[in-house]
């Protein structure tokens, strides 16, 4: 199979691996930046700890290269909206512009009415290929009651029945 099939397969197969979607928001000192993302695993409890998986190309990267913290909002079922915006509607700071933003310590936005926003002190990086995986070190987190996750499965949005 040559590279670009491989690439392809790998897409579709992933696809099946139904996934929460979140946006991950930094600040690095000068700029603010969100990024849509599913690929965010729980990794340690003791400390509690998780990792992200995020393109070497895009913005989010820069900060977080440079060692700046990050927020993982997981997003309700009806944040759809927010979650094209912060992959490819919008760039730059123009993604803050819907969605109910506030700051937090080090000035890194969180989404007020997300299900849940967990705040990470960068604590490792490992480079493989075209990402990077970031080890973020949990410091504080805010859960609301409601559970209704928005999922990306085969390429489209899905949330399951109540
Ligand atoms: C549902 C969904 C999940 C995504 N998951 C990731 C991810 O886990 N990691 C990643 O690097 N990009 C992921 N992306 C793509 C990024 O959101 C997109 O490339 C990024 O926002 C581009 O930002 P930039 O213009 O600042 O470079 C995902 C996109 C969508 C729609």
């Amino acid at each position: 199979m040559t590279t670009e099939k491989l690439k392809e397969h790998m897409k579709q197969a992933m696809g099946r691996l139904g996934a929460s979607v979140t946006v991950i928001t930094s600040h690095d000192g000068t700029q603010k930046y969100a990024m849509t993302a599913t690929a965010v695993t729980s990794l340690s409890l003791d400390p509690p700890a998780l990792l992200i998986c995020v393109n070497r190309d895009n913005g989010l990267h820069y900060a977080l290269s440079d060692g700046a913290g990050f927020c993982v909002n997981i997003l309700y079922k009806d944040q759809q909206d927010i979650s094209d915006t912060c992959a490819w509607k919008e760039k730059g700071e123009e993604r803050f512009n819907i969605g109910d933003w506030q700051s937090s310590e080090g000035d890194i936005p969180y989404l007020m009415n997300a299900q849940a926003s967990i705040f990470c002190d960068l604590d490792d990086t490992h480079v493989y290929g075209s990402h990077s995986i970031f080890i973020g070190k949990v410091k504080k987190i805010i859960t609301r009651n409601e559970i209704a996750p928005l999922m990306f499965v085969g390429g489209n949005y899905f949330s399951p029945p109540e």
